[in-house]
Formats: C-alpha cells, structure tokens, sequence
C-alpha cells in the first residue's frame, strides 16, 4: 500500500506471521536527500533499502509491489529483482510487455515470482497470451482485485457498484481464463483475491469460488508496524461508511478514499499550487490536475491529513482498534478455522 503505507515494518509483520509481506514503491524514495533533485535514484535506493531492511527482520518471503503506470517502472522491477525479492505485484496498468533488463528467454531461472493485478479475465487473459508469445512464460499467480477495494480500482466509476462486477462474478472469469494455461505450463497458478476481504469467514467464501490465497490491504492500515503515521490509522478508526467515497484520481482512473477536508477543499474546486519535477506517473496530466496525489497521499502518510487523504478500501469503517500483526492473522486463522469446519470446502471433504 502506496505511499509509505506499507514499507519494510508492515512487509517484514506479515512475513514473520506466515504471508508474503509487501513492500508499496510509489513514493517510497520521498526520505531520501535527492528525492527533489533525482527522484529516479530516490526510489531505486530506497526501494533498496526498504527490502534489505524487511529481509533483515525476517526469513519469511517479501514482495513489491509496483504500478505499471509509474514512469519509473522498469527501474523499479529491476532494482527489487536485484535485491532478491520474492514476488512482484505488477498493478495499476496492464504487464503486458516486462522490461529489456530482465532475462526475458529465461524468466523460468528466476528467483522472483511474477504476478500481475488484474480486475477482469479479460485482462488476465491478455497478459498471459502476451507473456506467453513473448517469452514463451507466463506469470507465477495472478491477483484478481474487485471493486471493494482501497486506492486506485480497475474499473469505470459506474461498474463499480454493479453486481456483474463484483469480486464473485469476475473471480471465477479469471480462473477460467487461466486453466489452458495452467495444464499448458504445468504451473499451479494461484489465482490470490483481492478487495473487501475483511474477516477469516470472507477468506473462506472466497476460497470456495476457485481463490487459492488472499491479499488484503484496508484490514493492515490500523496495525501496530503498519508504516503510516497513527493520524492515518485514526482516520480509519473514526471513519463512518458514508466517509468512504469513490474520487476521481489525477491518474484519470477512480479510487477509493475516506473523505476529509482536503478532498472537500479540491471537489469544490479549489487548486492546489505545486511543481512536479519528473512526472512521477505516465498518465498524469499535471499541468492540468488540481492537485499532486504523490503529494497528498505523502502529506497523509505523515499525518498530516489536512494536506492530504488516505485510500481505504471499503471496510475501512469496520475497524476499531489497533493490532499487532501477528495477532491480527491469528484472529484470521482462528475465524477461517471456525467457518471451515461448520461448512468444509468441496476439496476438504473429498481429501
Ligand atoms: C491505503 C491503501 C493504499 C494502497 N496502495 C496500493 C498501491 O500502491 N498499489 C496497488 O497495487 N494497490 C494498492 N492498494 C490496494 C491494495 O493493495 C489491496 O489490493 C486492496 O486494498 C485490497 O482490498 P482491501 O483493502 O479491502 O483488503 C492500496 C490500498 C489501500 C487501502
């Protein structure tokens, strides 16, 4: 979770308590001394830096997670390539081509795994067929995200309250997509759901329509080693679910947000003054957006939500307190465990 939400404290959490933690990249070189000068290496360095620090707190595996709309994006991929990271989520635009850098004629030596973000089979279906023309490989799993959940969503504004776009119905569209391609490369392909996924009881329901494995954004904000300031945690605790609305990014895609005075202050129509100095999204029309989201989702990351806002997926109105990590996924664990055994999965009771 981008920016600075969830950097080596929250990555290094989850991977000590048995997931795969993940590192956020947007933004993540904003506390390194050239971030204005020369924000490219900024990132490259602190992204660097952030998976050698969540290696050192743990053994278990991390992941990055990198928006294919960020101009550095190839830059990125190589740098966590290089400094070992297990897993790429590759979200916010399409994977369909990876960067000259990687060893595209052998991607099968690679020790990172590589999993696109998808919220449609027919996005899936499009980026394996690319992989598999281009590189003759296709990716280690796929994350479908639905539209429940927090920052930028995969979908138009109007299909986001639409039931023939929820995570339900375009889950199991994904796993059809993939199973040619499942017995073609004789890979298992997880297929991890995403998005309103809140309680161990919805782990389990969404397992039952073909999810192997889950990723959750909005229920990891109000931990203890998540990487944002407790102000931001608070704006999740005292949150009402009419606080939780949809906005129309500068990146020119919807995203889901808890309202404040910041975004009052900006749909009224008031412009922000800023310069940006490289442009940090390809998308990004900043010379004509009200205001710089890399600078508002900082300024909230801080703390400082008059400047700013927090994504949140949702349930973010759900929480109403701040846990340990570890403690979080034991309660998951403990639910899932409880629902399984009043209603095993169809898998459960034929083993
Ligand atoms: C605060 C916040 C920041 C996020 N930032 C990113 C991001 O930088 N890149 C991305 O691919 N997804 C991002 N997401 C989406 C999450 O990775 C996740 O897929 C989604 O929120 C899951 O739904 P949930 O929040 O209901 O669990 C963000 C979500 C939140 C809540």
């Amino acid at each position: 979770m981008g920016v600075g939400i969830s950097l080596s404290s929250l990555a290094s959490a989850v991977a000590n308590a048995g997931g795969i933690g993940v590192i956020a990249t947007p933004g993540i070189g904003q506390f390194e001394p050239d971030w204005d000068t020369d924000p490219i290496k900024a990132n490259s360095r602190a992204l660097r830096k952030e998976i050698r620090k969540a290696k050192a707190q743990t053994s278990g595996p991390i992941g990055v997670n990198i928006m294919v709309a960020l101009s550095n994006f190839d830059d990125l991929v190589q740098s966590a390539v290089d400094e070992g990271a297990d897993v790429l989520f590759l979200g916010a635009g399409l994977p369909l081509k990876l960067p000259d850098t990687l060893p595209l004629q052998k991607l099968e030596q690679l020790a990172t795994k590589l999993v696109p973000i998808v919220s449609s089979g027919r996005a899936a279906g499009l980026i394996f067929k690319s992989w598999a023309r281009r590189y003759a490989y296709v990716p280690d799993a796929v994350v479908v995200e639905g539209p429940l959940a927090g920052g930028h969503l995969g979908f138009r504004r109007e299909h986001i309250d639409d039931p023939d776009y929820a995570l339900e119905k375009i889950l199991p569209e994904v796993v059809s997509v993939i199973e040619p391609y499942r017995e073609q490369s004789d890979k298992n392909i997880p297929v991890i759901a995403a998005g309103g996924i809140y309680t161990g009881a919805d782990i389990h329901k969404i397992m039952q329509l073909g999810a192997q494995a889950v990723q959750m954004g909005t229920r990891f904000v109000t931990t203890d080693e998540c990487d944002a300031d407790v102000e931001l945690k608070n704006a999740f605790l005292n949150c009402k679910k009419e606080d939780i609305v949809i906005i129309d990014s500068p990146v020119g895609l919807p995203g889901r947000a808890i309202t404040d005075e910041f975004l009052e202050r900006v749909s009224s129509g008031v412009r922000e003054i800023f310069t940006c100095p490289w442009k940090c999204l390809k998308s990004c029309d900043f010379k004509n957006v009200p205001y710089c989201i890399a600078k508002a989702l900082t300024n909230a990351k801080k703390g400082n939500l008059r400047e700013g806002f927090a994504f949140a997926g949702a349930n973010a109105y759900r929480a109403d307190k701040i846990v340990p990590v570890k403690e979080l996924i034991e309660t998951l664990v403990a639910e899932y465990a409880a629902v399984a055994r009043q209603r095993p999965m169809a898998t459960e009771t034929s083993a």
